[in-house]
């Protein structure tokens, strides 16, 4: 089947939805579809909890001091002229939400509560309670839904992007210039491949936290986006940083981790290792406000001196009450596990997080293949540098799919023909594929980067990993060439590409930065 649209967007996160609803208002005579896989809302977004980092009141704050803070924590790799332009357009950003019905805390004077989180410098950070993300993508639905010249479809899985490669064949060289004419996609309900053919698609499948074993990322976090770019020969940097949250819940058994926020510290809890200290004096002054990268490691350095797999977060000393008004979803979980946060301390390890680098894009999320755009997690901005400032994502999100509508309305709808583009071929002979095949090589890429490309890696983990994920990669070419296509098996080939990026992109570093940090270099 072919489903042609004007735009595609694959992914319905805030980098999505807001590149959607802004392209169907400023071209209401165009289509838009939305391709997502699994339910229209699952997606890190839903998850997030501290909110959105912006300068507001320039009477408290100033654009100076978020651009610092960004570059500080970016540990000299951030791009700065994409950090102020971002920094700057936040007020815009963020005015666009609450037009859009995005309800953030107020204080009794009618003020902004504003929430801190490690590496800012000021309280800057806008909050719905602890769910500020379920509150963004709750409302951008909201508004999708009302749009008419949007289409939605759930339950379809972006297989790969359409250039010329499908088109020409061999005809087409590695080095040719490329542009994109949609995308195969897979009816997860029918088990039916489609063909969606757009003469501009939007990349916005966010991140990749399933290739670690521990992470605060939902299960549809596999790197599609990573995978498709790479398969597509689209440019990609910075791939070797992750972020690591310090404090995920350490509840064995439960995935993902649920995440403990940073405006928890921000609020003023402590971090105290497995005899009750206070330990983070001994590494950085800025104390457990320090920017993620310093407390992950720093938080593991103490799990490895005391043999344990977790230390805590204390809230016992803070306003109960106050507590319990910003952050009633931590409080509830923490509950639900018989820990009374009045007298308990809260077990927390660092989880995967956040992948800093990704697809390359200019300020205008304009990838290296034409039409192709990208924004949100699965790209590689230049904002974040070695390590992303906290509550920055969001931000950066929208602000890159804002741009993104302008640069197409300010350059004019493409008017060339699209070429005619192949329907998928199906090549499938075996249909009764064991899910064991999957599961295992999905939990063995988990073990793997999470033993030898953490947060402490070394180049004799990084040549292991390496090796050991050509052997699943050569699996899982011959699985992917007969059996018939599921969620599954092309998740893991895409967990399987992301893998191999971060370690070869690992392989290549020679100096400690931000969120990758080896042995080799200290
Ligand atoms: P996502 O929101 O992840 O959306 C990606 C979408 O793409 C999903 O709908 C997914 O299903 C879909 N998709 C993926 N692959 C395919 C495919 N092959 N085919 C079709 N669809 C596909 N950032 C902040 O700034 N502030 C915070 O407070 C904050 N808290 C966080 C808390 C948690 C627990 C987590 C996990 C992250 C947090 N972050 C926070 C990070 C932030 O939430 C994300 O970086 C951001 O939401 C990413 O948005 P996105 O639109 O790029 O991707
Ligand atoms: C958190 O609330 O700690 C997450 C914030 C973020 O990842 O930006």
């Amino acid at each position: 089947m072919k489903i042609k649209s004007d735009f595609l967007v694959i992914g319905s996160g805030i980098a999505g939805l807001s590149f959607a609803i802004k392209t169907a208002q400023k071209f209401p005579d165009k289509k838009i579809h939305i391709i997502t896989k699994g339910s229209k809302e699952e997606s890190n977004t839903k998850y997030a909890q501290g909110g959105i980092a912006t300068v507001y009141d320039l009477t408290r704050d100033s654009y100076e001091s978020h651009i610092q803070d960004t570059l500080i924590a970016g540990d000299g790799l951030c791009n700065p002229e994409v950090v102020e332009m971002v920094v700057k357009q936040a007020t815009q950003r963020l005015d666009e939400l609450l037009r859009w019905g995005v309800s953030f805390d107020k204080k009794q004077n009618g003020e902004f509560d504003l929430g801190k989180e490690g590496g800012h410098s000021k309280n800057r950070i806008f909050h719905h309670k602890d769910i500020t993300g379920y509150e963004i993508e709750k409302s951008l639905l909201k508004i999708v839904a009302k749009l008419p010249n949007i289409e939605f479809f759930d339950f379809h899985y972006a297989i790969d992007l359409i250039t010329e490669h499908q088109v020409y064949g061999d005809l087409i060289s590695l080095e040719d210039d490329k542009t994109v004419f949609g995308a195969y996609v897979l009816d997860e309900k029918n088990n039916e491949v489609k063909t969606f053919v757009a003469k501009y698609t939007m990349l916005a499948t966010g991140g990749s936290g399933q290739v670690y074993e521990t992470t605060t990322n939902p299960f549809v976090a596999t790197g599609d986006g990573i995978g498709m770019a790479y398969r597509a020969k689209a440019r990609l940097d910075d791939m070797e940083f992750i972020q690591f949250h310090p404090t995920a819940l350490y509840n064995p058994g439960e995935s993902p981790a649920f995440l403990i926020s940073e405006a928890v510290r921000g609020f003023g809890a402590f971090l105290r290792n497995t005899n009750s200290e206070r330990f983070m004096y001994k590494y950085d002054k800025r104390l457990e406000l320090a920017p993620r990268d310093i407390v992950a490691r720093s938080i593991d350095t103490e799990m490895k001196l005391h043999g344990s797999k977790h230390v805590f977060l204390d809230v016992r000393h803070l306003n109960y009450n106050d507590f319990v008004n910003h952050f009633p979803n931590i409080t509830e979980k923490c509950k639900s596990l018989n820990i009374d946060i009045r007298k308990d301390l809260i077990p927390v390890a660092p989880a995967a997080h956040y992948m800093m680098g990704g697809i390359t894009v200019d300020k205008h999320g304009r990838t290296s293949i034409k039409n192709l755009y990208a924004s949100g997690e699965v790209t590689r901005t230049g904002l974040h540098g070695a390590n992303r400032l906290a509550s920055n994502s969001l931000l950066e999100a929208l602000v890159f799919s804002h741009n993104a509508v302008e640069d197409i309305a300010t350059n004019g709808f493409d008017p060339s023909k699209l070429p005619p583009i192949p329907q998928w071929i199906d090549t499938s002979t075996d249909r009764t594929m064991e899910k064991i095949l999957i599961t295992h090589d999905r939990n063995e890429v988990k073990t793997i980067m999470s033993n030898y490309v953490g947060i402490v890696r070394s180049n004799e983990r990084l040549l292991r990993a390496l090796r050991r994920l050509y052997v699943l990669y050569q699996d899982n070419k011959r699985l992917y060439d007969h059996a018939e296509l599921t969620t599954e098996l092309l998740e893991l080939r895409n967990l399987i590409t992301t893998a191999y990026l971060i370690v070869e992109f690992s392989r290549k570093r020679k100096e400690n930065k931000g969120g990758f940090y080896s042995l080799d270099y200290r």
